[in-house]
């Protein structure tokens, strides 16, 4: 075997994360949290989860409004993306550092600023060691119209920014195939 068995610890976890911001309202002001542990539960109709430690200042008002936002930030978007995560809606107030708007949920800022956002209702709470898991229904999808072509989003256009455990956030880099066909010919060894 060419592997060593490491323990499993996080800093070893080699797969990339997304790099999101969450949004909620707290005393009807909003406010925002940086998360990298974000994914789908299901694709049709879509569902995801956030997992936020159980004392964040996000997690109170996600509680309470059973909503909350996914905002997919961009390179340009790097620094305030960093800072939401770094200080506290218990001690700071991050009430203005994006523009936001509401959509149908009215109780999910999203952030203006930010190639694309995401209004979710909530449907269920589970807790995971020291996280609160949200489990939600993706109610509605905003994109920028210049992500847009013909109608579908180029992830290109979005350039996402991924997070990894060694603590760089990296884009998304070239496609090296399409999923569903590189595959389709190959023929195991008998
Ligand atoms: C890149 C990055 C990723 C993070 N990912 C998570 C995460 O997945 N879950 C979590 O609970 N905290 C995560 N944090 C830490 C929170 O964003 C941070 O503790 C924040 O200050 C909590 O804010 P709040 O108390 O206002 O909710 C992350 C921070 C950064 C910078």
């Amino acid at each position: 075997m060419k592997k060593r068995k490491l323990d499993p610890k996080y800093n070893f976890f080699a797969a990339p994360h997304p790099t999101v911001v969450a949004g909620t309202f707290v005393n009807n002001k909003p406010t925002y949290t940086t998360l990298g542990d974000f994914g789908i539960l299901c694709a049709y109709p879509l569902h995801v989860y956030i997992a936020s430690v159980h004392t964040h200042y996000l997690n109170i008002g996600i509680k309470e409004n059973m909503t909350f936002s996914v905002n997919i930030p961009n390179p340009d978007n790097l620094v305030k993306t960093d800072y939401v995560g770094i200080v506290s809606g218990h001690k700071t107030d991050k009430s203005k550092v994006f523009d936001f708007f509401v959509g149908d949920l009215k109780t999910a800022p999203m952030i203006d600023e930010f190639p694309i956002t995401m209004e979710c209702e909530v449907h269920d709470i589970k807790r995971v060691g020291r996280n609160d898991v949200f489990m939600a229904k993706v109610k509605n999808i905003y994109a920028d119209k210049e992500c847009l072509e013909n109608g579908d989003i180029n992830m290109d256009k979005v350039n996402p920014i991924t997070l990894f455990m060694d603590l760089t956030y990296r884009t998304i880099g070239k496609t090296v195939g399409i999923s569903y066909q590189v595959g389709k010919n190959f023929k195991p060894s008998q």
